[in-house]
């Protein structure tokens, strides 16, 4: 693809947790590279390090040791700052919590990844983007209202459109419908995999929900710390 910005390389990444004196290995020489546009699923037992993964792609940890790059960029050679702001810049989250902020309005909420990105946009701008959005998870009617007034797949919409709105490079979800029952769950995932689509976004998710294994395009099971091609 001639305009791929979302590359993911993982060059050989350990994780190590220490613990009481002992060293646990979680993530042992993981290498892959992933290109764009790409539905990823990603399987293990519980404990086999899959979140641990997830929030290494994400910059929100670094590796004890090996690299990850996003783009070619090594994340792992960034100071904290600069790994946080190609976070904000680069990355869309989307938890099994939804960690929607309460005391935001749901327009509020979609709006601030790029306010915190610092985008030189104006704020009606962010806001009109932030309702296209809304609009597209089919919920604009809700923009004024409070996340705690919203059911669990609407709050996880809300979070899907607010993944989106800094216009990432890659979306990682670990767990996303984890809280929601089978059909809300069902729509959140095509609504997913739907809009990171459209937009030719990597798209990396944990999951348990083996429904998910028929609609991506590459699976992966983590297990004793390696990543197996399945
Ligand atoms: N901050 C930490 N300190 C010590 N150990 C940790 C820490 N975070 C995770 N671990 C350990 O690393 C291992 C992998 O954890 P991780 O959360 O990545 O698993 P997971 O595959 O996401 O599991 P689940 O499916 O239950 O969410 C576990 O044994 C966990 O106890
Ligand atoms: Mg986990």
């Amino acid at each position: 693809m001639g305009n791929c910005r979302g590359m993911i390389t993982l060059d050989r990444v350990t994780k190590y947790y220490e613990e009481a004196g002992t060293r646990r290995l979680v993530l042992d020489h993981i290498s892959a590279e992933f290109g764009c546009g790409e539905f990823i699923v990603l399987l293990g037992k519980s404990g086999s390090g899959k979140s641990t993964l997830l929030n290494l792609i994400g910059g929100l940890d670094t590796p004890t040791s090996g690299e990850v790059l996003i783009d070619g960029q090594s994340l792992t050679r960034m100071n904290d700052h600069q790994r946080t702001v190609f976070r904000r810049q680069h990355f869309g989250f989307v938890f099994q919590a939804f960690n929607l902020i309460p005391t935001l309005t749901v327009e509020e909420n979609v709006m601030l990844p790029a306010e915190l990105a610092g985008a030189r946009l104006s704020t009606s701008s962010i806001r009109q983007h932030a309702r296209d959005l809304l609009a597209s998870v089919g919920l604009l009617e809700r923009a004024n209202t409070f996340p705690d007034r919203l059911s669990g797949g609407e709050q996880q919409r809300v979070a899907i459109a607010r993944a989106l709105a800094n216009d990432p490079l890659v979306v990682l979800a670990d767990e996303p419908t984890g809280n929601l029952d089978a059909e809300t769950g069902k729509r959140v995932l095509d609504l997913l995999d739907q809009l990171t689509r459209q937009a030719g976004k990597n798209l990396v998710m944990v999951t348990h929900s083996e429904e998910v294994i028929g609609i991506a395009d590459r699976v992966l099971r983590l297990r004793d710390g390696r990543l197996a091609m399945s």
